[in-house]
């Protein structure tokens, strides 16, 4: 009986290897890669104030949930070729105890690798980890990665941890550094996704004006941080090769490039580990997305600012409809040549994902 057992573990592990990086590049839609998914037991963390326009935060609810029906109908009606799936904001990140957090993250990454194993032309998945301890979350990373043929992982901002859930542990710290190291040996991007604030941040900073938290203007503010705070503590500067990718056109981080470097050569004297200008790394380290920000003009003033080599279409589904990124991005054709159009539709996703390999 135990070795049928065995037997059968082993069957479902080679059914994971073979899944893994078997993607077949034949079509010539987009790909979209910052795109959420859930299990059915943390749908409650999901809020039901942020259903699309004209939706309803049950079929928001629903369309988290649903991998082969609703979601595939939406990507063959607008032409999307490849979806890589994450787990929708806080999720991981959203539990402080160390120990049920690094569980959860085995549990959602072999329940993803499951459900989109019978279709790996269309899906693919990036990793939840728990990053309480960097080992474990590097362990994870590597078994997502080599094992279940995962592509990278989106991290929901900071790591909730701590008695109160009042403790933020952000990945700009030397401690983490044995993680970036496995991150950089494996070769794959980090996703910074934003999340929603603990409950005492929300509280001091957001009482006057709640209608701010969330896309509008928190998840911005604090993503950003916890980007710069990458750049000034020096990761990209002990980690040359490591890539990393924002959403929503690089949360207002390009910007402010002049503002940003002018006032932190000022911070050289005060210790700060940084060698090179912040906005140098969106040179090296650093691509975005257009994730919910479809806005040409910001697009165009992007391109001018890092180039169209650092810029990749992505959607946000369910949150952000696919037809509404769709149009927007045929659109683009008025706008770049025919280059760079596919560049950013799929051509760098292909090389940044390393889907051809
Ligand atoms: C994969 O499996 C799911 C769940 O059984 C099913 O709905 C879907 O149609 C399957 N897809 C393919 C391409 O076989
Ligand atoms: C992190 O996990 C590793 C492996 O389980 C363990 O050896 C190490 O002590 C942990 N680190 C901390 C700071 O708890
Ligand atoms: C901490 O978070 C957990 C999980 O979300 C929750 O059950 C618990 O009540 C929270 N504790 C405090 C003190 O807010
Ligand atoms: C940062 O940018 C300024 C202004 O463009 C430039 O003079 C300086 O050499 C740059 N510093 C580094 C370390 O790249
Ligand atoms: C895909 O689109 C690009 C840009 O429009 C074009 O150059 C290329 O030939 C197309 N490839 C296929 C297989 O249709």
């Amino acid at each position: 009986m135990s070795s049928l057992r065995y037997l059968l573990y082993f069957a479902f592990l080679v059914q994971y290897i073979v899944s893994a990086r078997t993607w077949h590049n034949t079509g010539n839609g987009t790909i979209i890669f910052e795109e959420a998914w859930t299990i059915p037991e943390l749908i409650f963390q999901t809020p039901d104030n942020v259903a699309a326009l004209g939706g309803t935060n049950a079929e928001l609810k629903a369309n988290l949930i649903d991998v082969h029906n609703q979601r595939l109908d939406f990507m063959n009606q607008n032409n999307v070729d490849f979806m890589v799936l994450s787990c929708a904001e806080p999720c991981i990140q959203g539990f402080s105890d160390p120990v049920q957090a690094a569980n959860l993250a085995v549990e959602v990454n072999n329940q993803l690798a499951q459900l989109i194993s019978n279709n790996t032309d269309r899906f693919g998945g990036f990793a939840s980890l728990a990053m309480h301890n960097a080992t474990i979350a590097a362990t994870e990373l590597k078994r997502a990665v080599t094992e279940l043929g995962f592509l990278g992982a989106l991290l929901n901002d900071y790591q909730q941890s701590g008695p109160d859930n009042e403790t933020l542990l952000f990945y700009d710290q030397p401690e983490y550094d044995v993680f970036w190291q496995t991150v950089t040996d494996l070769d794959v991007p980090i996703y910074f996704h934003p999340r929603s604030n603990i409950a005492q941040i929300t509280s001091l900073l957001y009482q006057h004006s709640s209608f701010l938290l969330g896309p509008a203007q928190q998840y911005a503010v604090t993503l950003s941080t916890h980007i710069l705070g990458l750049c000034t503590n020096g990761v990209f500067d002990r980690f040359p090769k490591l890539k990393v990718i924002v959403g929503h056109l690089g949360e207002r981080i390009p910007s402010d490039f002049f503002r940003i470097d002018e006032q932190l050569r000022r911070q050289i004297q005060n210790g700060m580990p940084m060698l090179r200008n912040a906005s140098s790394y969106w040179q090296t380290n650093l691509f975005e997305t257009t994730s919910g920000n479809f806005a040409t003009p910001l697009l165009k003033f992007h391109v001018d600012q890092i180039g169209i080599d650092r810029i990749l279409f992505s959607v946000d589904y369910p949150y952000v409809s696919i037809a509404e990124g769709a149009t927007w991005v045929d659109s683009l054709v008025d706008v770049l040549d025919e280059k760079d159009l596919h560049s950013l539709r799929r051509g760098l996703a292909i090389k940044l994902l390393r889907l051809d390999e």
